[in-house]
């Protein structure tokens, strides 16, 4: 099975990888590693730089019985002009299962479908597109903190234009009956996400008291070709999370952000760190989704 991306999932497939994460969290840690995998190879490839999902994915691997390959570019073939398809084709050659992709392009787990045959293919973040592992952590997360995600609101908050995960939570969470704002400058809204029945807003203030869940994305500083907003510091005045904010929220508002975070732009340090940021359980979470999801990969198609 290939994960793409949680829109080709229907709710009732989200909510199997979901429970089934749940039932690894802990493993390899407050129980013994599982067996689930033993045998199986999976296939690290990372094109673009990553601290959290790779990590992430390679350790969910080991916890669950399967050996890892770990490639990425500086230092490989790709130097001497290997295409993309053919270093694929032959780290596959070596007897892979499962290769966890990243890319810069949108597309690219897409294009290895058609290019391995045999072989489960899982986005691990393509370009603007999609991040369908990030997208399950941090409903897991919200799931775990609030015990439901059905009825909740949730604002997404910051670059939406150029934010794979921003992709991937709208599709997730909407199925599952949640209620997404999309929020920020309008230069960063595409209006477009309105028709997957996501409110668009561009007043954090406004929205704030409203959120059960806030996820701040990362201004993609990388995949922006202009100028999106005059200035970090009037993006962080209008659309940072401060303790200021924080206040005037609901008291018990979960904060997400996906990683890497820009302490001061869309975050402050206090937020961050406080009670209410649930950062860090995303990532001690994201290792149970990725058992989940490299285990329902290696199931026949
Ligand atoms: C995200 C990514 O790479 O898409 N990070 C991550 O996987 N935890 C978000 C980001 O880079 O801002």
């Amino acid at each position: 099975m290939h994960l793409l991306g949680l829109e080709h999932l229907s709710r009732d497939q989200i909510v199997g990888l979901l429970d089934s994460a749940t039932e690894f969290l802990g493993v390899g840690r407050d129980t013994p590693k599982r067996t689930d995998l033993a045998g199986k190879v999976i296939a690290n490839l990372f094109y673009e730089p990553s601290t959290r999902t790779r990590l992430s994915f390679t350790l969910a691997a080991r916890r669950v019985g399967a050996e890892t390959l770990d490639f990425s570019p500086s230092g490989s073939s790709t130097a001497k002009g290997e295409s993309f398809v053919d270093t694929a084709q032959n780290i596959v050659a070596m007897g892979v299962d499962v290769v966890v992709v990243r890319h810069s392009s949108s597309g690219a787990p897409h294009l290895l479908t058609r290019h391995l045959p045999g072989v489960s293919v899982v986005n691990a973040g393509d370009g603007a597109h999609a991040h369908p592992t990030q997208g399950l952590l941090d409903m897991l997360t919200i799931r775990r903190r609030k015990g439901r995600i059905d009825g909740l609101t949730v604002a997404l908050v910051g670059d939406i234009l150029h934010s794979r995960v921003a992709r991937s939570n709208i599709h997730g969470l909407t199925k599952l009956g949640a209620k997404v704002i999309a929020c920020g400058p309008p230069t960063l809204v595409p209006p477009e996400v309105a028709q997957f029945g996501v409110e668009i807003a561009h007043d954090l203030d406004a929205i704030l008291p409203r959120c059960d869940v806030i996820n701040l994305l990362r201004v993609q500083f990388e995949r922006q070709r202009s100028a999106f907003f005059p200035s970090v510091g009037e993006y962080a005045h209008v659309f940072g999370m401060t303790g200021e904010r924080l206040r005037r929220a609901d008291p018990n508002v979960l904060i997400l952000a996906p990683g890497p975070i820009n302490r001061g732009v869309e975050i402050t340090p206090d937020v961050a760190d406080g009670r209410n940021s649930a950062i860090l359980d995303q990532v001690s979470n994201g290792v149970a989704v990725r058992m989940a999801v490299l285990k329902w990969a290696c199931q026949p198609r």
